[in-house]
């Protein structure tokens, strides 16, 4: 039913009779707070509702501590008031100690937040059948585990793929806030605190008097589930908006315009998160149109924010696709960042966040990570992922995506010689010091659809991004493993079968769309959907190939190339400098080579390219044949809407196969070793 859908992994699906009762069940659930729009609150019907579903057992509620068998949710403070010794664990902001002994389950938060999650976790236990023993604190890797919606006021999402948007209508808010409660509490079981509702490329009009009415219903919906709203500022907002001459951040009615709009905002959200910056990139205002640094840009926002609490996620996705130019050999938009923000290090606020995207480029199916995170020494910075499949099949395909962000996440940058692990060294703020500011956000755009994404087996991507911000070092099959046991229920086949398929999908779909960090070669110019191979080159967005009849790849060297390797701390830079050293899944993004080069597994360069594409295309024709075996396996809705999308997937990996191959078989005339690509 349409509701699977809609509870994602949050089903509680009622375990079979043999094995529920196997389950030591306490009789009282107490939540440790009587305000019904706290999270503790709300964690205590959560449990009421899952314990339910899951067990069948009716649970009462009540809010003072009692002795005997009951699950008990609260803070350290409350737990403290009301007498319950729990010992002190060792607690973190957002953090929680779960304790299950017997009938006795305690669930502590660091904060009202940290409960609830706690509460999460427990019945995430319950629901694959896990009833063991349990006594441990858990704290989150980050402080900032956010999420972005690319929602525009109209109801349309941008790079959006599940329908119209749950946060606007009509160019307002929507004012029945029914889904995006419903999405506050998905986001608070994957422990994701704060969103940001309106698209990067923001319209000023959000800043209207009716819509900040409409952001604080939004955020009325989304406090009690622990997630904070913030929204995303339009540069020009005083000129265009607010009537001035001029929107230079060093303006003095370009400061007070913005105090006042800030404290006007705060007025309607007191807590509200934030805000998240675009400035200067793709057409759009920022600092730099009056001669101004990044940093007095984002200053001005963060002094705004700054009395209320409030930080600025300023977006390091800078870079002038007016100016690129494919025939100056040293042009490149890889190097736009850190080009941007060298020497900026130490200008920024304290409330300012850097937000990186993964890669130098733009969420393509393979990069090296952005260099941006190795300069970023006194900044906070945050890293961008991508939820929202863009380059990535837009939902249609699957592409299960903790592996991808996992080679960025675990990759050592050896900053000045040292271990400067992204995930666990970088984000986590430890390297530099940075604790309490740095962390993760996600584009998401999920929609109206029923299925919040456009697609069932797409969810255990944002399933996977909250148990990464929260810890880099979780493993993806185990991620995938527990989020397939909620989603779908404990059977074995089901289990193995979308772990396998999920684990198989991103390295076919990087085999048919674009190998040896050659990037996603789609349509560059229009939706980003499909084959287009030659859009890749002669574009002014400088997401180039550089592909001729001879030879193909970005020269990113700095003895011959664009520099970008060189962006790198020394050690990391060494490594790509050199072909030799540089392995085959980069080759093409730091090295432009013959197509007769001979990788390090023995083909060259346009024979992997033709095999690749089959490999890839064959592993996605095997989708819908393993699928079918799931058949009465789970239920029939969720069943046939997934076999149709794995279908044309496997039918669309074709298309991809062949366009690609057949293109660079007629630039390159070199024939494939096993005849199937034909040059007519
Ligand atoms: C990509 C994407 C745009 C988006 C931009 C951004 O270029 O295609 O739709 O606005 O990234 O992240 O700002």
């Amino acid at each position: 039913a349409a509701e699977d859908g809609l509870n994602a992994w949050l089903r509680y699906a009622r375990l079979p009779p043999d094995i529920a009762k196997q389950a030591t069940v306490p009789l009282n659930i107490v939540a440790l707070n009587t305000t019904e729009t706290s999270p503790v609150y709300v964690a205590g019907q959560e449990l009421q509702k899952g314990i339910k579903g899951i067990l069948d057992r009716s649970l009462n509620i009540t809010h003072e501590a009692s002795e005997g068998s009951s699950v008990v949710v609260g803070t350290i403070a409350a737990f403290n008031n009301s007498g319950i010794s729990i010992g002190t664990p060792e607690l973190e902001q957002d953090g929680f100690w779960l304790s299950i002994k017997g009938d006795t389950v305690e669930i502590v938060g660091q904060n009202e937040r940290g409960a609830l999650y706690g509460a999460f976790e427990y019945l995430s236990m319950l629901a694959q059948a896990n009833f063991t023993e349990v006594a441990y604190a858990t704290n989150p890797s980050a402080a900032i585990r956010w999420i972005n919606q690319w929602d525009n006021m109209d109801g349309t999402i941008e790079r959006g793929y599940a329908g119209p948007s749950i946060f606007f209508k009509g160019n307002a808010p929507v004012s029945n806030v029914t889904r995006v409660a419903e999405y506050a509490r998905l986001l608070a079981s994957i422990r994701v605190n704060g969103i940001v509702i309106n698209n990067v490329n923001a319209n000023a009009q959000i800043l209207s008097d009716a819509n900040m009415a409409g952001i604080a219903r939004i955020a009325d919906a989304m406090r009690p589930w622990g997630v904070k709203v913030g929204i995303s500022l339009n540069f020009a907002s005083p000129q265009t908006f607010g009537g001035l001459n001029t929107f230079d951040p060093l303006d003095k009615s370009v400061i007070a315009w913005w105090t006042k709009i800030t404290d006007k905002l705060y007025q309607h959200v007191p807590d509200l998160a934030g805000f998240l910056v675009k400035a200067n990139s793709e057409g759009q205002p920022g600092p730099l149109t009056y001669g101004r640094t990044l940093s007095d840009g984002a200053n001005l926002f963060a002094k705004a924010a700054k009395p209320h609490g409030g930080i600025v996620m300023f977006r390091a996705f800078v870079y002038d696709n007016q100016h690129l130019n494919e025939r100056n050999w040293k042009d490149d938009r890889a190097n736009a960042a850190v080009d941007f923000f060298r020497g900026l290090d130490e200008k920024f606020d304290d409330n300012v966040v850097v937000q990186v995207k993964y890669g130098p480029i733009d969420f393509q199916v393979r990069e090296p990570p952005s260099p941006l995170f190795a300069h970023l020494k006194q900044t906070a910075s945050a890293i961008e992922l991508q939820v929202t499949q863009e380059y990535l099949g837009q939902q249609c395909h699957l592409v299960y995506l903790p592996p991808l962000w996992k080679t960025i996440l675990d990759f050592d940058l050896r900053v000045d010689g040292e271990k400067s692990v992204i995930g666990t060294d970088i984000l986590s703020g430890k390297r530099f010091n940075k604790k309490g500011l740095t962390g993760y956000a996600a584009v998401v755009n999920v929609g109206q659809n029923a299925t919040w994404l456009g697609s069932h087996l797409a969810m255990s991507n944002l399933y996977g991004y909250g148990r990464l911000a929260w810890d880099p070092t979780v493993n993806e099959v185990e991620i995938l493993e527990d989020w397939t046991r909620l989603t779908f229920g404990l059977d074995d086949t089901v289990r193995e079968t979308i772990t396998r398929m999920s684990m198989e999908s991103w390295p076919a779909y990087e085999n048919y769309t674009g190998n040896l960090g050659i990037q996603t070669l789609t349509d560059i110019t229009g939706p980003h959907y499909g084959p287009n191979p030659q859009s890749m080159d002669n574009n002014a967005w400088g997401q180039w190939t550089r592909a001729d009849a001879f030879s193909i790849g970005m020269d990113r060297t700095v003895k011959n190339g664009t520099g970008f390797a060189g962006q790198y701390p020394t050690e990391v830079a060494a490594v790509f400098e050199e072909i030799e050293t540089t392995p085959d899944d980069l080759l093409l993004w730091f090295h432009h080579v013959p197509y007769t080069h001979v990788l390090k597994n023995g083909k060259t360069v346009i024979q992997h390219f033709y095999d690749a594409h089959y490999a890839g295309a064959e592993t996605a024709a095997t989708f819908p044949t393993q699928w079918a075996k799931l058949e009465g396996l789970i239920d029939k809705q969720r069943f046939d809407e997934t076999a149709f999308r794995l279908t044309y997937q496997a039918g669309h990996a074709i298309v991809w196969r062949d366009s690609i191959n057949q293109f660079y078989n007629s630039l390159s005339g070199i024939a494939d070793a096993h005849d199937r690509v034909n040059n007519h």
